[in-house]
């Protein structure tokens, strides 16, 4: 069935996917398994997050088994090796459906939007049963529903819709952690860099309004939730392109970050991700004045070369971003720095890479993800002529990362000696006598303690550093 499936919404689908699913119960004589697995960004996992709370809500049993009876792939498509991820997940599916006719395989998120997966996916791989786009995760309980109703048994579902009609805010949550969860702020992007696919998978930038996410930040914490990170393609722009005479339902991204912290029961706020080119001072204030919002910028450079940063259409120069720097840090000195690079963009030089790895070293970034470019269907950079090729962009690659490792460790270790706030996230994986903490400027912390401060706020001494982590020692009393 290949159609744009619109679904009807709200509490009756939800019904009627809640009683395919106890109809499938029955069946197998026991409660039905249902699995995400998300590839990609932070975007993603908090949209995984409401379509496991939709599986829970219409019956399944969540598991992190790819075993499970409903499984879904939530996919990125930022770059390339993400699309080859999935198809070789798929093709291991196959041979596992046959055996267990009941299992249903589903496919969702990015690559969906793009008409090329749709087809590769029909053509390769026919037992997928249900396949969607980022725009109707909202339809989702109607699409289990349909998939799930016998008139379709057999059927490839398809439901994607080319553009984003509506926000949707009443879908229910499933969050990976009881402490902290994502808040998207807005979806979409309009910055259109020219290498990136986001804005042709995720639609045009559209915001929230400001009392929607209050409202959202509010239940959180009554839900014990005590860390929030705002999300966003670029929160900066957050609330400029809105309704005409509707901006004060919006207001700027300074001014919600700042309600969010204000928030009684938030302990910390984060926010991803912040473009260079409209950052403002407005918003390094509000960081200053409020201690609750995480010391950690993520501020992705791209590259160090004014000519590379004109034809990706980034919009800012080497010495803007510099400059940049150099204000956050002298407003708040304490702030770790973090950011994304792409060696091997079309036309770039090795001159080029010199000119991002001399920022590296002048800015010292805390962590940078190093990306070598990945060619993109539709965007204006997969049609530049002068593509790059792979031998230099190889050996320029490791050269920036050389330069990233080191700098990256010697800031890591700064704080050696020193007492920071953790939120305590967990058990270490490795030595369940240690827990694992978050400081403020997004560093780990093994440290010896007990469960039950799991989700708490704790002052920890950073005893020993240990490159891009620290050993540490709990002191006074956890909150
Ligand atoms: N190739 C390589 N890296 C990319 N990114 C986005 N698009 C591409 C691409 N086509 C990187 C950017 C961005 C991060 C999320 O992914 O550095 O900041
Ligand atoms: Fe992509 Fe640029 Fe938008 Fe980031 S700001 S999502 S890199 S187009």
């Amino acid at each position: 069935m290949d159609t744009v499936f619109e679904g009807s919404l709200g509490p009756q689908a939800m019904r009627r996917a809640g009683s395919q699913i106890e109809a499938l119960k029955e069946r197998l004589g026991r409660t039905p398994t249902a699995c995400v697995i998300t590839f990609g960004c932070q975007m993603n996992a908090r949209d995984s997050e409401k379509l496991e709370g939709v599986l829970a809500e219409a019956g399944f049993a969540i598991t992190d088994s790819e075993d499970a009876d409903f499984l879904l792939y939530n996919t990125c498509t930022v770059r390339e090796n993400a699309d080859n991820r999935l198809f070789g997940r798929l093709g291991a599916r196959g041979s596992e459906l046959k055996h267990s006719p009941w299992k249903k395989l589903a496919v969702c998120g990015c690559m969906m939007q793009e008409q090329i997966n749709v087809e590769k996916i029909k053509k390769s791989y026919p037992y997928v049963d249900l396949i969607f786009g980022t725009h109707n995760l909202y339809t989702f309980p109607a699409l289990l529903d349909a998939v799930y109703a016998p008139e379709n048994e057999g059927e490839m579902i398809i439901s994607i819709l080319p553009e984003a009609d509506r926000i949707m805010e009443e879908l229910p949550a499933r969050r990976k952690y009881p402490f902290k969860s994502g808040v998207n702020i807005m979806f979409g992007c309009d910055n259109y860099c020219t290498y990136c696919i986001v804005p042709y998978v995720r639609g045009r930038e559209r915001s929230r309004k400001k009392a929607d996410i209050l409202a959202e930040v509010r239940t959180l914490a009554a839900d014990g939730v005590r860390e929030v990170m705002l999300l966003g393609q670029n929160v900066n722009s957050y609330g400029i392109k809105v309704p005409a005479g509707e901006e004060a339902d919006y207001g700027t991204f300074p001014e919600l970050l700042a309600a969010v912290a204000e928030t009684p029961g938030i302990g910390r706020v984060r926010f991803m991700t912040s473009h260079p080119k409209d950052l403002s001072d407005e918003l390094i204030e509000v960081i200053r004045t409020h201690d609750n919002i995480s010391r950690h910028l993520h501020l992705p450079l791209q590259s160090g070369s004014d000519e590379i940063l004109r034809r990706m259409n980034r919009r800012y120069t080497k010495e803007q971003y510099l400059s940049l720097c150099d204000r956050i840090r002298s407003s708040v000195p304490d702030i770790a720095l973090t950011t994304d690079i792409i060696v091997g963009f079309p036309g770039e030089t090795s001159a080029d890479v010199d000119e991002t790895i001399d920022v590296v070293r002048r800015v010292r970034f805390q962590n940078a993800f190093t990306f070598i470019y990945s060619r993109r269907n539709g965007t204006p950079a997969a049609s530049y002529p002068d593509q790059p090729e792979p031998e230099r962009v190889k050996r320029d690659f490791d050269r920036l990362l050389a330069v990233v490792q080191q700098t990256a460790r010697e800031e890591c270790g700064k704080s050696r000696g020193l007492t920071g706030t953790v939120m305590v996230e967990g058990v270490n994986e490795n030595d369940p006598s240690l827990l694992t903490g978050r400081l403020s400027d997004n560093l780990l912390v093994h440290f010896p303690g007990t469960p039950d401060l799991i989700g708490k706020f704790t002052d920890v001494e950073l005893t020993e550093a240990k490159g891009f982590y620290f050993l540490g020692k709990q002191v006074g009393t956890p909150w």
